[in-house]
């Protein structure tokens, strides 16, 4: 069986306390050891980019890390990755700050990633590329000579025509795209954004359900919707809470939860949460001195000015909120700008009697599937989630609600805290049932099956990819 090789921004290096391990990770790792390979991503340092690729291996896996200069870090990952597609893909164009020395940076960085992986490539190898920060790798490798089939998965939304059309070199990323053999993307919606998108701007042929040609080149899209480990999670959630956190554990068996945790992230609709949990104060007093909220949000790409911001924002909300509403021996908004270990998350979700996950805009959201495994099935928490949630495809179940809407939102918390057990267990059993379905091990074996599928040489024949000019659209 031909090598896997991986290719993402962060990649998770055993023993690197800093590229902790999510739920990608195990995906990832699964693939790997299934066909044995590499992973090649950022090691998280900034230093010489030139320096020799730090390698390691375990078994049959190898990683290689890079380093990025300064200006890299500035120009490919802070402003044209965290600042121009970032919020472009997350419908927040009016946070997008564009410039062409980050585009060129951007371009600068993919070349020199595509040049340091060339001569670790084999030539069997098939290639999985990961998300927004590599848009143009492939078509680096292209260029290079390279003709391994190579597919990419999108873990983030893929925005409607106007807003993609909106940046400024987008006729360019979407040529790029197009050298992809296959592109994977979280739901049909994103997909059909991408098609859409590409059909407004050049003749987009697609002879059959998922087959296209444009640009003179030959791919493929498909929808494969990221999913968890259900199992292990269920495992780490039922442990006890560790004895330090005695205290709180008799704190939480007090009052009601309301439990959320996600990065400080301004696509995450925090600041409209919190809105919604004073709503709710306001509109439901019964609930005074009951509840507690409690929303963890560790800091992320905080040397990107939006992120600073909503930082604030937050921290000024959240006082406010408690100056508000708490009373002596009652508060009842808890906001924790720190990070916590991922087994410890999966543990306090187990107390959480509501999981708000409601996100303005999201790929997926692993949090909302992670809240639903980590449950008691004979006595479930309630997910309350944004349709704007890739996962509120899949999670019919849930709460859903639209996270523009304070009220509507209060409403869903109001009902989530007093719904009775029988129906709790039928939502969070329904929900299960998709989630064991297809858990993250089926959507890394589906990817790599439907890329392993297409023929060498036959999605992108010859150098240059050209294929046979096809029908012209009416
Ligand atoms: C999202 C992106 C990932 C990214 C992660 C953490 O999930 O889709 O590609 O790695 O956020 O962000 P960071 O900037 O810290 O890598």
């Amino acid at each position: 069986m031909s090598r896997l090789v991986v290719v993402s921004n962060r990649i998770s290096i055993p023993d690197d306390k800093k590229t902790g391990a999510g739920g990608l990770t195990v995906g990832v790792l699964g693939a790997l050891k299934a066909a044995g390979g590499l992973w090649f991503g950022w090691s998280g340092d900034i230093g010489d980019p030139d320096a020799p690729l730090k390698t390691t291996h375990r078994g049959n896996i190898h990683w290689a890390s890079f380093q990025l200069s300064e200006q890299d870090y500035q120009q490919y990952y802070c402003e044209f990755s965290n600042a121009v597609l970032w919020p472009a893909f997350h419908y927040r164009l009016d946070l997008v700050k564009y410039d062409r020395q980050s585009w060129e940076g951007y371009s600068r960085v993919n070349a020199r990633l595509a040049e340091q992986l060339l001569p670790l490539l084999e030539p069997d190898d098939i290639l999985w590329i990961h998300d927004y920060h590599l848009l143009p790798f492939a078509s680096e490798l292209r260029k290079r000579g390279v003709q391994n089939r190579i597919g990419f998965f999108l873990h983030i939304p893929f925005p409607a025509p106007d807003i993609f059309t909106a940046l400024p070199p987008f006729a360019t990323l979407l040529d790029q795209l197009c050298d992809y053999d296959l592109l994977g993307f979280q739901t049909e919606g994103d997909r059909q954004s991408f098609l859409d998108t590409l059909n407004g701007q050049t003749t987009l042929y697609s002879p059959a359900a998922g087959s296209h040609q444009a640009y003179g080149k030959t791919f493929r899209t498909a929808v494969y919707p990221i999913g968890i480990s259900p199992g292990e999670i269920a495992r780490q959630a039922a442990g006890p809470l560790p004895a330090k956190l005695a205290q709180l554990k008799a704190e939480l068996a007090r009052v009601k939860n309301i439990f959320s945790v996600e990065r400080l992230d301004y696509s995450k609709g925090l600041p409209e949460r919190f809105a919604a949990f004073e709503s709710l104060l306001e509109k439901y007093p019964e609930h005074h001195g009951q509840i507690r909220y409690t929303q963890i949000a560790p800091t992320s790409r905080g040397d990107v000015q939006a992120y600073q911001d909503i930082r604030h924002q937050l921290e000024t909300e959240a006082g406010r909120i408690n100056g508000k509403y708490g009373q002596l021996g009652w508060t009842p908004l808890y906001y924790l700008n720190q990070h916590f270990d991922r087994k410890l998350l999966m543990k306090v979700f187990r107390y959480a009697d509501v999981g708000l996950v409601t996100p303005l805009r999201d790929g997926m959201n692993l949090v909302a599937k992670e809240y639903l495994a980590a449950q008691d099935p004979a006595n479930p928490g309630v997910l309350i989630l944004s349709r704007f949630a890739g996962a509120a495809q899949e999670l019919g179940s849930a709460l859903l609600v639209n996270p523009y809407d304070r009220d509507e939102m209060a409403l869903a918390m109001h009902k989530a805290l007093k719904m009775p057990l029988a129906e709790r267990i039928a939502r969070h059993s329904e929900a299960m049932e998709v989630l064991l379905k297809n858990d993250i091990d089926h959507w890394q074996k589906r990817f790599i099956a439907d890329l392993r599928g297409l023929e060498p040489g036959v999605a992108k024949p010859g150098m240059g990819n050209k294929v046979a000019p096809f029908p012209r659209r009416a």
